[in-house]
């Protein structure tokens, strides 16, 4: 073997180990992209919400509401969740912008009496008991704490269910590691016990589930 040959070999040798680790380090790309992206995608169904609504036209500075004028609570304390269109219905009684999206609510919801089906993005499984009154009220927490931010938002992302299991993707989590590529990934068990701990909360599994 002359000294042309040893260096050729160990000149292929270095370029099978180089595309090696290409392959490899691809590989890793590769599952991760699918992972992460590819499989919550074809796992979570995206639902679209009927009526493209703005929280910061809303609820910012230009028309200024708070957020109790809507999200507000019965007599006996009770969260009342989603506005009926009643609370729509004074300033929206006929088209008062330039908005096709305003002109179809107008049209389709108000002037024919109708209520508007909103998908929940948080909504829970039919076994978890959740009070907005007592983490609201008494824990004193802030709105954003859990919803990240929602109203501050001015489209609607679709929502997303999981073909398998039916939950909101904002409460299952996008992906089995703790790393959020929803923009909320955060009302698992996990989060709820999480902040529960921190207080120094305990709690039987009966608090929560029904
Ligand atoms: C004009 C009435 C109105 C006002 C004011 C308003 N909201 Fe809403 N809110 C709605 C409507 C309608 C929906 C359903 C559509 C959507 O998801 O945005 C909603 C949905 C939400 C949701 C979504 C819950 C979920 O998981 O699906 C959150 C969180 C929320 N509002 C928080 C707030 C906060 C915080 C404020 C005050 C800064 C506020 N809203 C002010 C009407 C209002
Ligand atoms: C205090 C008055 C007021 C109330 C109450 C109100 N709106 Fe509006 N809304 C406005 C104004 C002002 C605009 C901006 C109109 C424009 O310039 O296009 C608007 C715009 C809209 C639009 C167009 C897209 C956007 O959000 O900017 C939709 C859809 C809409 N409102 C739905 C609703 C619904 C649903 C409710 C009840 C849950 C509601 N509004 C309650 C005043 C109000
Ligand atoms: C400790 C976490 C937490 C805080 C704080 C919180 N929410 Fe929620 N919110 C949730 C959960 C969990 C759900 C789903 C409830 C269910 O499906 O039973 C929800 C659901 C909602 C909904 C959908 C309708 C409904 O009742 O299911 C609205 C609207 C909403 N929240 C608005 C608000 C507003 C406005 C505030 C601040 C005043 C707030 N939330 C504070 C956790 C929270
Ligand atoms: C950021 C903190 C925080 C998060 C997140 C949170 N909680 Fe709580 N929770 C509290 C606090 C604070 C209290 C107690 C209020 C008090 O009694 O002082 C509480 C009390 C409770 C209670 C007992 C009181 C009651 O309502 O009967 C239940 C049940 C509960 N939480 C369920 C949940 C569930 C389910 C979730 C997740 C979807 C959740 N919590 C997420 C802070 C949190
Ligand atoms: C702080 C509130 C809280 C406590 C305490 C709690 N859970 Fe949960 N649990 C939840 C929430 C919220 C969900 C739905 C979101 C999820 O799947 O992570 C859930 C989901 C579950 C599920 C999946 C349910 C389904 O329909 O797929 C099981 C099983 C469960 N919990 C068992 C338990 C058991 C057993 C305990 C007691 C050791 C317990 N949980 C205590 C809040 C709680």
């Amino acid at each position: 073997m002359n000294t042309t040959d040893a260096i050729n070999r160990n000149a292929s040798k270095g370029t099978d180990d180089v595309r090696g680790k290409t392959i490899f380090f691809f590989g890793i790309v590769g599952m991760l992209f699918l992972g992460w992206i590819i499989f919550p995608f074809f796992i979570y169904a995206p639902v679209a919400q009927p009526v493209q609504f703005s929280h910061s036209t809303h609820a910012g500075d230009n028309v200024g509401l708070k957020c109790v004028d809507c999200h507000s609570y019965d007599k006996d304390g009770r969260f009342l969740g989603i506005p009926g269109t009643s609370k729509c219905a004074g300033c929206h009684s006929h088209t008062i912008g330039v908005s096709d999206e305003e002109k179809k609510f107008v049209d389709e919801y108000i002037l024919r009496h109708k209520e508007i089906r909103w998908v929940v993005y948080s909504s829970q499984p039919e076994n978890v008991y959740f009070s907005h009154a007592t983490h609201v009220k008494v824990g004193k927490l802030d709105c954003e704490t859990c919803h990240f931010g929602h109203e501050f938002t001015d489209k609607l992302r679709p929502a997303r269910f999981s073909r398998i299991s039916g939950y909101s993707i904002d409460v299952s989590g996008s992906t089995l590691l703790d790393i959020p590529s929803t923009p909320s990934t955060g009302m698992r068990m996990d989060d709820c016990a999480g902040c529960h701990n921190k207080r120094g909360h305990k709690e039987s599994c009966i608090d929560c589930h029904k």
